[in-house]
């Protein structure tokens, strides 16, 4: 529970930035509801980042940055095991945190549960999101000639293991094009829709296009493929920490993400969610002791062998980072900053936006380039100018420009002076 008070004290801006809240958050159980334009008031929340003041990050697309918060936790905890690993007296797998892999992490489950609306036993802990896909093609049954289909500009670590389903057992991976810039979500969902055929099986697109930011309307996507009895899984790798999500809401059967772009986590952070009437028949990848024990679906799959813990913990405090300044605050913020930009290039004849004409599907990624550059030089000239650091999609695309809350809009404003000096 977040209130007012505890805001400001978690992020030490007691004196600073009472300015940024609304009145009526005070003193109250809700989430506060911050200003998504107020200068003072994120540059205090910048200065939680220990981000060089000398450069300027956009690639959050890529990986994000940890709060110094969440940093430290990382190296506590580290440290604390190089120092005090005699202590484990290995008598409960589920309260010592000596290792991961052999317990339930039922407390960052929880959270992340929390985060996206959906029960804990349904959220199985993952390093990041091509094995959680993986785990879930891998783990359901198709037959020969049963179609799975998907968009023509899925990331890799989304589609591949569906590709191993068709040359391993036969299954046909059908992709559809959807645009580059994607018109409008009304589109989207009938070029879907009219890819279905009796054979599709399994529906695997992004909730949020990677290589250019576009938020697909998947509510009523898994809606029409429900309706078919299509089994609807999501790559949601660009949208945790990012949009709100609400899986309740969205009813689709799978959604996979990670908490190293957009929450803020350390690397090696995911998860997989599937719906519990799903979870209980999918064969299990990666097994250990509890690979048949179905009292804790999540678990089952959370058991994976050794790994970090330190990441983990460091993992929960980078929720509670976001739980505090609140999803809704930080997905204003980010969207704000990434409106400002796309405004300003809307208003330049020479650069070409490959992000949806509809402003409601964009969020914090931009993709552009200008009239003659190539994604390479542009990015070389954001640097070379600025030390700036968007990323290069490639000849034609330019380059894509993640915006969220450790930036300013001075950083957009000098970005946008910068396409300018170049168009
Ligand atoms: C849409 C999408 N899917 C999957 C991935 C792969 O994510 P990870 O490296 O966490 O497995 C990415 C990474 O950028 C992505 O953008």
């Amino acid at each position: 529970m977040t209130n007012r008070r505890d805001v400001l004290k978690y992020l030490g801006l007691t004196a600073l930035s009472v300015s940024a809240l609304n009145a009526s958050a005070a003193n109250t159980e809700v989430e506060p509801i911050l200003n998504s334009e107020d200068p003072l008031f994120w540059d205090s929340v910048r200065n939680q980042f220990m981000l060089s003041k000398d450069k300027v990050f956009f690639n959050c697309g890529t990986v994000g940055v940890m709060p110094k918060v969440v940093f430290e936790k990382l190296c506590d905890h580290s440290r604390y095991l190089a120092t005090h690993v005699a202590d484990w007296e290995y008598k409960d797998d589920n309260k010592e945190q000596f290792i991961s892999g052999y317990n339930n992490l039922l407390p960052i489950r929880t959270k992340v549960a929390k985060l996206l609306n959906c029960e804990v036993a349904e959220i199985a802990m993952t390093d990041n999101v091509t094995n959680g896909m993986s785990y879930i093609a891998n783990g359901i049954t198709l037959q020969p000639g049963d179609e799975i289909l998907t968009t023509d500009q899925e990331h890799g670590g989304g589609q591949s293991s569906w590709k191993v389903k068709e040359k391993r057992f036969g299954a046909v991976f059908k992709t559809v094009a959807i645009g580059k810039p994607i018109t409008s979500s009304a589109e989207v969902l009938d070029i879907i829709v009219k890819a279905f055929t009796p054979k599709t099986k399994v529906l695997m697109l992004s909730h949020m296009i990677s290589g250019s930011g576009a938020i697909l309307p998947v509510k009523e996507i898994c809606a029409e493929a429900k309706r078919r009895g299509i089994f609807t899984v999501l790559d949601g790798a660009q949208t945790i920490g990012h949009i709100k999500i609400d899986l309740k809401d969205i009813d689709c059967d799978a959604y996979v993400g990670c908490f190293h772009k957009w929450v803020g986590a350390p690397t090696g952070t995911g998860f997989m969610f599937v719906k519990a009437m799903h979870m209980k028949d999918l064969w299990t990848t990666v097994a250990s002791y509890r690979w048949d024990d179905h009292a804790d679906e999540g678990f089952r799959f959370t058991q994976r062998g050794t790994g970090n813990f330190a990441i983990l913990l460091a993992l929960e405090v980078a929720l509670d980072f976001h739980f505090q300044l609140g999803p809704d605050n930080v997905y204003a913020r980010i969207k704000f900053l990434g409106e400002r930009l796309r405004n300003g290039l809307r208003q330049n004849k020479k650069v070409k936006l490959f992000s949806p004409k509809e402003e409601a599907m964009c969020a914090g990624i931009s993709l552009y380039n200008i009239d003659g550059l190539t994604g390479a030089q542009l990015q070389d000239a954001y640097w070379n100018k600025a030390k700036m650091r968007p990323r290069s999609q490639g000849d034609i695309f330019g380059v894509r420009h993640s915006t969220h809350i450790f930036n300013s809009t001075q950083e957009i404003d000098r970005a946008l002076k910068i396409v300018e000096e170049l168009s």
